[in-house]
């Protein structure tokens, strides 16, 4: 049933070429963008995300995608604050649910809120016999198939999948996207499962690194832009399995406060592409180094170069097109917190005190 893994979670991590490819060709057919034609991004003025955990966190890289490709503004929200919060709605609002299960109690709770009060109400969802898919005035699977492992993995890079198709959708229909640049967007995106590929071939390197990390008792996460919610995600998913104490932060934040917890001990990773941005991060970077911090750089060839002396160790992924690497670079945020937990011993299927799927509050 594990496919000649040793974990659900690695079989589910090595899934995830096929698994994107699926929803690719489930959503983009002969060239063009196949949804729902009552999805109608003319129309929107707001989109309102909602969500737990992981499903957050690609809510919250979605943002970037829907706010600077499509130009649509967009507010992120966990939902045990929305629903309590009762936030105003305004008239051109849709609201947009990411749930795995299509059970948390929570995201079904502030998606009956919304449905009182927004426009319209999407959910995002791998489970699709689930409530939060039947309420949903429209609801798009993922198609991860079963996630068994407790921490997600294949949920997550199918849901910015479908997140990133939507946002190029958006991006067409409201007009900033030429039928040509969009052809080209998504054509980059047919590349991701070859990429990821390569990006899981990287593992034994992942490991040797992980065993260091396995000894560290905090870990910093940085990154910017769309960086930065993955960065925030390699800090979960390495606080719910391995159990060392992990924070995600932006990388422009160091020096408001996280930079005070910067010493030899505690290793600083960070999620960093050769893109608009990296001079900004490599600065960062230097901070954290003048401090005597260890920093694991993830990057590309040529980013590995800028970087120039001083870094502690380095992970090379193929280079990517911008919008793209939250989903390449998700492969070792996933890796690290998997090797590392192996080499602590820890549960790695079922981490203590979770749950799969929170039906309840
Ligand atoms: C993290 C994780 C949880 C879930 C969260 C939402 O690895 O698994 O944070 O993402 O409980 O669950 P769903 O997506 O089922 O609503």
């Amino acid at each position: 049933e594990k496919g000649g893994h040793k974990h659900f979670m690695s079989k589910e991590i090595a899934e995830q070429p096929s698994v994107v490819g699926n929803a690719l060709n489930h959503y983009v057919r002969g060239g063009a963008i196949q949804l729902p034609t009552e999805l109608d991004f003319t129309k929107i003025e707001r989109l309102t995300m909602v969500a737990c955990g992981t499903a957050y966190l690609a809510c919250l890289t979605a943002k970037y995608w829907f706010e600077q490709i499509a130009r649509l503004p967009v507010e992120v929200d966990v939902a045990s604050e929305f629903r309590y919060r009762e936030p105003p709605m305004t008239r051109g609002t849709v609201a947009l649910f990411v749930s795995q299960s299509g059970e948390t109690a929570d995201t079904l709770a502030a998606l009956r809120y919304a449905k009182e009060n927004a426009d319209q109400i999407v959910s995002v969802v791998n489970v699709a016999e689930s409530s939060i898919s039947r309420e949903a005035d429209i609801s798009l699977p993922i198609l991860a198939g079963t996630e068994i492992s407790v921490a997600s993995t294949k949920g997550f890079t199918c849901q910015l999948t479908v997140l990133l198709i939507m946002a190029l959708h958006a991006a067409h229909q409201r007009g900033h996207l030429t039928a040509e640049q969009l052809a080209e967007r998504l054509d980059q995106l047919h590349t991701m499962p070859g990429l990821m590929n390569v990006a899981l071939a990287g593992s034994s390197a992942v490991k040797a690194v992980s065993r260091k990390l396995a000894s560290a008792t905090d870990i910093l996460f940085l990154g910017r832009g769309a960086m930065f919610p993955l960065a925030l995600e390699g800090a979960l998913k390495l606080k719910e399995i391995s159990y060392i104490h992990a924070e995600g932060y932006a990388s422009g934040e160091l020096k408001h406060g996280p930079i005070a917890l910067v010493d030899k001990k505690t290793p600083v990773i960070v999620f960093a592409p050769s893109d608009a941005l990296f001079d900004k991060t490599i600065s960062n970077m230097q901070e954290v180094m003048a401090r005597g911090g260890k920093v694991l750089l993830i990057t590309d060839s040529a980013g590995a170069q800028q970087a120039g002396e001083g870094v502690w160790e380095t992970l090379i992924l193929p280079e990517v097109d911008d919008a793209l690497a939250p989903l390449l670079y998700a492969i070792p945020a996933q890796q690290i917190a998997y090797h590392t937990a192996i080499a602590k011993g820890t549960d790695v299927d079922q981490p203590r005190n979770l749950a799969k799927s929170v039906t309840v509050e």
